[in-house]
């Protein structure tokens, strides 16, 4: 069974490996998946460096979203049956041509959702929805509030824009290239500008979601946010937290930490499923597409992860388990 596994934590081009792994029949209230497409997400990487490794166990499999087919069902298992397509969550382990998951961790998938919107339904989607529902619980209404955005040039950052307009809230993108603020301009609604001297200084704003962190991060908190704004932190793309001395000095305004995980592990199934329902209506209407880059066989990892890591990327890459 073509498998992938991180035995060591280090740069991930070095240490995800590519196995011939097991496949082995699924116990009572597990199915197997046969996977079809999964996501190369900033959030499978970060694992594999050894950023969490007080809470990652050595070997794994890594891969957090993606869709397959349930190919057979263990014993006592009446919720799926084999040919169903589901989105198997709740754990890594989607680098992998077959998966074991417990039932009750595998969502059914609607029949008219494509194969790359299925790959890309879970973790973006609904990270976006949690943080729009965490700005609510700050707010109130969001109408006119003045949101930025960080990163907004990634594929969250875009739905984020998009449910922010929708919320009748000014979202303001922040971005580090012109062109990702030509782009992202032409396809989602609110203003985008570069976050660089010229733009920062001008900015007033209400609250920041942001996936950067580092001095940028708190440069904004500094300059930009009003008092009795809200700073939520859900990413560190640059790979360092924003600094306690930044937050220590605005005592004025809320700060707070949203992983999906977390929300995941104490949702509940009727919450989880609900979310997913606005996640398919948002990929119908397009709210929640991801723009595709490339999609690699996995037997090709090499190749995809030397373009993740490749800054001049332009969407997001999917690995086919399947070849
Ligand atoms: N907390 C959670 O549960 C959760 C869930 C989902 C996502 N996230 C986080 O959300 C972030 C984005 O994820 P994604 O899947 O949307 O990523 P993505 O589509 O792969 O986009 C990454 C984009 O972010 C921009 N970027 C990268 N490094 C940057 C930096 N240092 N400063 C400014 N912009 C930078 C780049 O845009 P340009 O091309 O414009 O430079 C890059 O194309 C990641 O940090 C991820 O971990 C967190």
């Amino acid at each position: 069974m073509r498998s992938t596994l991180v035995r060591q934590f280090g740069d991930p081009r070095q240490v995800i490996a590519l196995v011939d792994g097991e496949r082995v029949a699924p116990g009572p209230g597990e199915v197997e998946v046969a996977l079809s497409l999964a996501a190369i997400n900033p959030s499978d990487l970060i694992p594999v460096t050894g950023a969490y490794s007080a809470r990652t166990t050595l070997p794994f499999v890594p891969g957090f979203e993606g869709f397959g087919t349930v190919t057979r069902v263990g014993g006592g298992v009446t919720s799926l049956k084999p040919g169903d397509r589901v989105v198997p969550i709740g754990a890594s382990g989607l680098w992998q041509e077959y998966l074991l998951r417990p039932a009750e961790w595998c969502f059914t998938l609607p029949d008219d959702i494509s194969e790359t919107d299925a790959a890309t339904c879970y973790v973006n989607p609904l990270t976006a929805l949690q943080l729009i529902e965490a700005l609510r619980a700050h707010f109130g209404a969001l109408d006119r509030r003045r949101i930025g955005v960080t990163a907004a040039g990634s594929a969250i950052g875009g739905m984020l824009m998009k449910l922010l307009a929708g919320e009748g809230a000014k979202a303001i993108g922040i971005v580090r290239r012109q062109r990702s603020a030509e782009r992202l301009a032409s396809e989602v609604p609110g203003h985008v500008v570069l976050g660089d001297e010229s733009r920062i200084p001008e900015l007033r704003l209400d609250a920041i979601i942001d996936a950067v962190g580092g001095p940028f991060a708190g440069d904004l908190i500094l300059r930009t946010l009003e008092p009795g704004g809200a700073f939520i932190q859900y990413g560190a793309l640059s790979g360092v937290p924003v600094s306690h001395a930044v937050i220590q000095s605005r005592p004025d305004i809320r700060f707070s930490f949203l992983w999906l995980r977390t929300w995941v592990h104490s949702a509940g199934r009727l919450a989880i499923e609900a979310a997913f329902a606005k996640s398919f209506d948002g990929l119908r209407t397009g709210l929640f597409s991801s723009r595709i880059a490339e999609i690699y066989p996995l037997s090709q990892l090499g190749a995809a992860l030397a373009h993740q890591a490749d800054a001049g990327r332009d969407g997001k890459l999917l690995l086919d388990p399947r070849c």
